[in-house]
């Protein structure tokens, strides 16, 4: 039985991500979704609009192969990832630019942990350059996001946001 923890802000999640989760499920039997919280920082999504948009896009996901679960961490994710029994951490890396940052974890992840691996993924390229930061800046600014996220996002978003004029 191999369990990942795929951890992040998810704020909201993208349809990179679940591009990523699909792929992880090829190589683990369970992966737990999970959503840091962050007392510095203020998303946009609270901690259970964001749990709950997992919940609701995973539905989509299930049945293939592998176990997917939605849970919430905070603190040392090292610390979460041995409470939760988890053989390895999966992380997306979209281009270069994410590799230092992304590197610079794995290895502290490490050395806090050392049984437990990093396993960096590549999503599709059509995802390549999709980011929560830059869906949520596109969408408040009127642009469409549509196929960036799942229509159940896209939806909550503009909820939060109504309707921009480019994208009607
Ligand atoms: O989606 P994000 O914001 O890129 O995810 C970043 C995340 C949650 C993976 C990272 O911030 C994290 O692991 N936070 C938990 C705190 C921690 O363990 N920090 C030390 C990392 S070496």
């Amino acid at each position: 039985m191999r369990r990942a923890i795929y951890p992040g802000s998810f704020d909201p999640v993208t349809n990179g991500h679940l591009d990523i989760i699909e792929r992880g499920c090829k190589l683990f039997d369970e992966i737990v979704v999970a959503v840091v919280v962050n007392p510095a920082k203020q998303p946009l999504f609270n901690l259970e609009e964001r749990r709950e948009m997992l919940q609701e896009v995973l539905v989509g996901i299930e049945g293939r192969g592998c176990q997917l679960l939605v849970d919430n961490f905070e603190g040392l994710l090292m610390k979460y990832a041995v409470e939760r029994g988890a053989d390895a951490v999966v992380r997306g890396i979209r281009a270069f630019s994410d590799y230092e940052y992304e590197l610079q974890m794995a290895l502290m992840n490490r050395r806090l942990e050392p049984r437990i691996e990093t396993v960096f993924m590549m999503p599709a390229e059509a995802y390549s350059y999709v980011s929560s930061r830059l869906v949520k800046e596109v969408f408040q600014l009127g642009g469409t996001i549509k196929g960036l996220v799942p229509d159940s996002v896209e939806i909550r978003m503009e909820q939060k946001f109504g309707k921009g004029s480019i994208r009607e």
